[in-house]
């Protein structure tokens, strides 16, 4: 009788064994069958009723019954466990044909683009390009420009003072100063310095209390008006098209004397008037003049000796004309589908 059990119980487990199909259904079947409250257990406590002669042969049953289950179980386990890693591996695999994600490409900010361009071109001339302070003294500001205290004409740019003689500078031309002293009288000078200018302007659609100037300086022998006139309109053309017409009106700077403003005709309204040209068809986009003897000779230069022409480009406005912008206040607040328009202008 206790045999026959025995042999049923192996059946049975070895079936259960060969059935599991995890670990876990795996270690319950040990748990049922090898257990100290498991129904082998229970014939090996009905031993006592056995007699001598057939208990050793009872136990050494009930150890062969234990080893089949037990090995069966662990050559299962084996099985399950190669099964775990194999599934595992698969779930984790990499694809790596799978295309990548896009990364997301910055581009150069507008002002950036044009301010490179136009040193391309002034460069490609033989300038070279030169840097000053944003926080500027009253003096390379103003004075060395001929423009002493109380001078009227410091009322044409409106400044943001920090002290009685420290400024934000209100644009570019006192690098022209700075770098004209450091040449100590010596010629030829021929520099193009762009950078950040500021000024108490209420913004609109042409006004920005922040903007960006690119300053222009020759200085030698026998330069002329007529070398200023001639160098504008390679750049102006070279920028925006041998189509685009250039006119120059008689103004006036305190540092260069005679003083031109230069205007170009409207690419947005095509000369018909908008915001951008306030009506009258025709953008300004620099000024510029023959630098005043004064300039020169404070700045160590012998005005007899040498001349020089100087002029300061709007850079918003370039930038404007040629893309097409019709608010400079689009520069400045930075939204991104604005910007990224400029994205297939890239070289
Ligand atoms: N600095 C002048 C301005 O900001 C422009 C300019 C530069 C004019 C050089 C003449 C010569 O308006």
């Amino acid at each position: 009788m206790m045999q026959e059990r025995l042999q049923e119980l192996q059946e049975e487990a070895l079936q259960k064994v060969s059935a599991a199909s995890n670990l876990k259904e795996l270690n319950d079947i040990r748990v049922a069958y090898l257990g100290k409250k498991g129904p082998i257990t229970e014939v090996l406590r009905g031993m006592g009723k056995l007699s001598a002669e057939e208990r050793p042969k009872m136990g050494a049953l009930v150890n062969v019954v234990r080893e089949a289950i037990t090995s069966a179980i662990e050559e299962k386990q084996a099985v399950l466990e190669a099964e775990a890693v194999n599934a595992q591996l698969a779930a984790e695999t990499i694809d790596i044909t799978l295309p990548a994600r896009p990364v997301n490409k910055g581009n150069h900010h507008p002002l950036t683009r044009i301010v490179e361009e136009i040193e391309d071109v002034f460069i490609g001339m033989g300038y070279t390009v030169a840097e000053g302070p944003e926080v500027e003294s009253d003096y390379y500001n103003f004075e060395a420009l001929n423009l002493p205290k109380s001078h009227p004409a410091r009322d044409m740019q409106d400044s943001f003072y920090i002290t009685d003689e420290i400024l934000v500078r209100t644009h570019t031309s006192p690098v022209q100063a700075r770098t004209m002293e450091k040449h100590k009288g010596q010629g030829p000078v021929k520099i193009i310095c762009p950078g950040k200018v500021y000024r108490r302007d209420n913004d609109d659609a042409t006004h920005s209390h922040q903007f960006m100037q690119i300053e222009g300086l020759v200085v030698d022998e026998n330069i002329s008006m007529s070398d200023l006139k001639g160098t504008l309109e390679v750049f102006l053309k070279k920028v925006f098209g041998q189509e685009r017409e250039i006119r120059l009106r008689p103004s006036f700077f305190p540092f260069t004397e005679p003083s031109v403003e230069v205007d170009i005709s409207c690419k947005i309204c095509s000369g018909k008037g908008c915001n951008v040209c306030k009506q009258t068809g025709w953008i300004e986009v620099l000024g510029g003049g023959i630098v005043h003897p004064n300039v020169l000779e404070m700045a160590g230069f012998d005005s007899k000796k040498y001349s020089g022409f100087a002029f300061g480009i709007g850079v918003e406005r370039i930038a404007m004309l040629k893309y097409g912008v019709d608010d400079i206040r689009h520069f400045y607040t930075n939204d991104i589908r604005f910007l990224k328009q400029f994205h297939h202008h890239e070289a």
